[in-house]
């Protein structure tokens, strides 16, 4: 049993840490919208029937890629974990080793732990992996990487993995718009569209590159239920009205972190990754933060020590951030402002 008493397996460490402090009077552990939009709520109540076809159109649409490029999948992670396991074994055909992987910190961590659990090996660092993989924007950080550093090119990764988990926080195009080859992306309904019981998310795949996704997809997962399809379809239809208020409360809680302009827009996703004075264990820092009733996660988790991660989903975002300040002002004393 876990903390609040329900027999759920555990999971990984960073989401077997949020679920056990969920009730924290301050939550700011909670990367996606979750019960937060009201827009939703008429929406998933009575939804049309909506074939397979009809929302891989509706995915294709949203990411303006040609529909025959979109596999569905019960959510982002299983997207990640098929993609993985379908790129392991073409790489080792292709070259007859094992297929190496580099992952930048700090990066959300089943990422990487998937890509080993598929077999993958870290890439040395003078070599040029066979595949790159990233969430786009960037959890923990919020932020989006250079959109020249999205394609495989001369001596970077000859294939890419890009997570866009939280990619319609903001109007950012998705990478797959592009097609270069070897560029794969995932996306799901679970962040924006607060829509976790729905359980959808999808895999696009390099254009001309679906043939062995679609065979792992029907050998190792099951097809999307009816009442999902029809639910996804139902926000996918409305994503516009959705949106909007999604990115209401992102750009209402972004203004209440305070930063300079430049670089509040500069946050794509509803995270925010504060860097702790040099020296300042994130772990301990976060423990004590529990303490007063603010959830956070440490940074260990995304690969850096001296960090916290805070989310910006829910609409108590202002009070619970401005009790986490004051926190953060008596944990590090006076001395320390925040420098980084
Ligand atoms: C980058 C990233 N990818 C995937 C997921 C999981 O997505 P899903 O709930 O659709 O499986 C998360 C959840 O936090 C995430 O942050």
């Amino acid at each position: 049993l876990n903390a609040l008493g329900k027999s759920e397996r555990s999971k990984f460490p960073l989401a077997d840490w949020l679920d056990r402090h969920v009730q924290a009077r301050h939550n700011l552990g909670l990367s996606g919208m979750g019960r937060e939009l009201a827009s939703t709520r008429p929406l998933l109540r009575h939804p049309s029937p909506a074939s397979v076809d009809e929302v891989q159109r509706l995915v294709a649409r949203s990411a303006r890629v040609d529909p025959a490029r979109v596999f569905l999948t019960h959510g982002a992670t299983e997207g990640n974990a098929v993609a993985l396991f379908t790129l392991a074994r073409t790489i080792r055909t292709e070259k007859h080793r094992a297929p190496t992987v580099r992952i930048l910190q700090p990066e959300y961590p089943p990422l990487g732990d998937a890509a080993r659990f598929a077999g993958f090996k870290p890439a040395s660092p003078s070599a040029i992996a066979d595949l790159a993989v990233l969430s786009d924007p960037n959890n923990p950080t919020g932020r989006g990487r250079p959109s020249a550093e999205l394609k495989p090119i001369g001596s970077s990764p000859r294939r890419m993995l890009v997570d866009e988990t939280f990619r319609e926080f903001t109007s950012r195009p998705s990478v797959a718009q592009e097609g270069c080859p070897g560029v794969w992306v995932t996306g799901t309904l679970t962040k924006v569209y607060g829509a976790d019981e729905v359980r959808v998310g999808w895999i696009i795949v390099a254009p001309g590159e679906g043939e062995e996704l679609g065979a792992a997809l029907g050998l190792l997962t099951d097809g999307i239920a009816a009442a999902s399809r029809a639910q996804a379809a139902a926000l996918l239809r409305n994503r516009k009205f959705v949106l909007a208020e999604a990115r209401r409360i992102f750009t209402v809680n972004r203004r209440a972190l305070g930063l300079k302009e430049a670089t509040a827009t500069d946050l794509l996703a509803p995270v925010f990754f504060d860097r702790l004075p040099r020296g300042v264990d994130g772990t301990t820092f976060a423990r004590a933060a529990l303490r007063r009733g603010i959830l956070v996660a440490p940074g260990s988790f995304f690969g850096i020590v001296d960090a916290v991660r805070l989310c910006l989903t829910r609409r108590s975002f202002p009070r619970d951030y401005a009790a986490y300040a004051r926190f953060r002002r008596s944990f590090l004393g006076s001395s320390h402002r925040r420098t980084r």
